[in-house]
């Protein structure tokens, strides 16, 4: 998650001058970032001194140095897939007995494993040593729970301007050319620069978590969908969707089509005293698939649904829309209530909210959608 500090207070605490907006044609200029502050508005080139700095003050951005130029033609390719019939329907809930037998098997102390290894990292910051060193280890646990499973693939997305890599694995599906359904976590955390401890427990800890429980519980499940299902743990979200921006527009580059794109940052927090709900973001995202979603809380889910805007680049979600994907994004509660101790170092499993029961409704909602959209 990105949070919501104002560019121009930001701009006024350091001074900076605006620079003059950006040649769009513009390559890359090295030592600088492409900032993008608003949709529909010209990005404009910082100094990477000045590009962290804004980081550190949790200013939101996305950062378009490597997916500005092309933007136009991958936006071209993934309209002309429009009339893949699959892309524009969700099939009736079926899959009741197969979901609930795996739901059934989701285990609490799993994710509270899988999130303590997570945590250990002094922080996953995109650009640290402990950063990639926790890209790795996702991937080898992801590998490992894979097996010798010659349909699923687990790679690391190399990205070219910081070290910290994103994981995909990838169930092949029964027809591989179908269109894809994509789970999206972000693997990173921050507090501040790349020293600064982040545990970064709930952003996005959980949410990567919860991926992971889901991804184990649908292999030993024996689960072999008929559609390409992927799992994608980025990179450098907190560093304006930089491994997010990159994935996506490597989809839309290749042509490939995507059904469903289903981020998943920040499933822990509940408030105290407000009755729990899973909370979708209702702007940037595709209304149809949000629909279908909450349509599968209904069938699956102990608590409700609700539904919440998150404002400009505020999440993974926002990086598939942008290339023209369908998106949706399940969110902790509302927007203003969700978890106060993220980006700092108190983003721990103590702060009060902190709930693991929420974060296993968040791994039901997976395992059902990779299984009905997969069926
Ligand atoms: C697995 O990933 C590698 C690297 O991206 C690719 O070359 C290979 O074709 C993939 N295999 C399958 C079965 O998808
Ligand atoms: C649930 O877990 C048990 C024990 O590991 C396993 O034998 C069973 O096949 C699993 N069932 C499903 C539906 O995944
Ligand atoms: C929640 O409700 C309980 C009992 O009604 C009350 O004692 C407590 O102060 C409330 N907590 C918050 C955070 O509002």
């Amino acid at each position: 998650m990105k949070s919501f500090v104002a560019l121009a207070t930001v701009l006024l605490q350091f001074g900076f001058a605006v620079a003059s907006p950006v040649d769009a044609f513009a390559k890359p200029r090295p030592g600088f970032a492409l900032l993008q502050f608003a949709d529909d508005v010209e990005p404009v080139w910082y100094t990477l001194a000045e590009k962290y700095a804004l980081e550190e003050k949790f200013v939101k951005f996305v950062d378009v140095t490597e997916t500005w130029a092309d933007r136009k033609e991958r936006l071209a390719k993934v309209a002309s897939l429009k009339a893949n019939a699959l892309l524009a329907t969700f099939p009736v809930i079926s899959q009741q007995e197969t979901v609930n037998a795996v739901i059934a098997n989701l285990s609490i102390e799993n994710l509270q494993s899988y999130l303590a290894t997570l945590t250990a990292f002094n922080n996953r910051h995109y650009r640290s040593t402990t950063g990639a060193q926790a890209s790795n280890s996702i991937a080898s646990t992801v590998q490992g729970l894979a097996g010798d499973r010659e349909d699923i693939n687990v790679t690391q997305f190399t990205h070219s301007s910081f070290t910290q890599k994103s994981v995909i694995a990838t169930f092949a599906g029964a027809d591989p050319t179908a269109p894809v359904v994509i789970f999206g976590a972000h693997l990173d955390s921050i507090s501040g620069g790349t020293t600064a401890r982040a545990p970064g427990a709930d952003d996005d800890g959980s949410g990567s978590v919860t991926l992971i429980e889901a991804f184990r519980a649908l292999v030993e499940s024996g689960y072999a969908p008929s559609v390409p299902i992927h799992f994608h743990w980025y990179a450098g979200e907190e560093g304006g969707l930089l491994g997010s921006s990159a994935v996506a527009a490597s989809y839309a580059r290749a042509a490939t089509p995507v059904r469903a794109q289903i981020q998943l940052d920040m499933t822990a927090y509940t408030p105290p005293n407000k009755t729990a709900a899973i909370t979708f973001i209702t702007d940037r995202t595709d209304s149809s698939l949000t629909t279908y979603l909450r349509s599968l809380v209904a069938e699956y889910n102990s608590i409700g649904s609700a539904t919440s805007t998150c404002g400009y680049g505020c999440s993974d979600h926002a990086s598939w829309t942008s290339n023209g994907y369908p998106s949706a994004f399940p969110f902790e509660t509302t927007l203003g209530q969700d978890n106060p101790n993220i980006h700092s170092s108190a983003d721990t499993i103590n702060t009060p909210g902190f709930s693991w029961t929420h974060m296993l409704e968040f791994t039901k909602l997976v395992v059902a959608a990779a299984i009905e959209l997969g069926a």
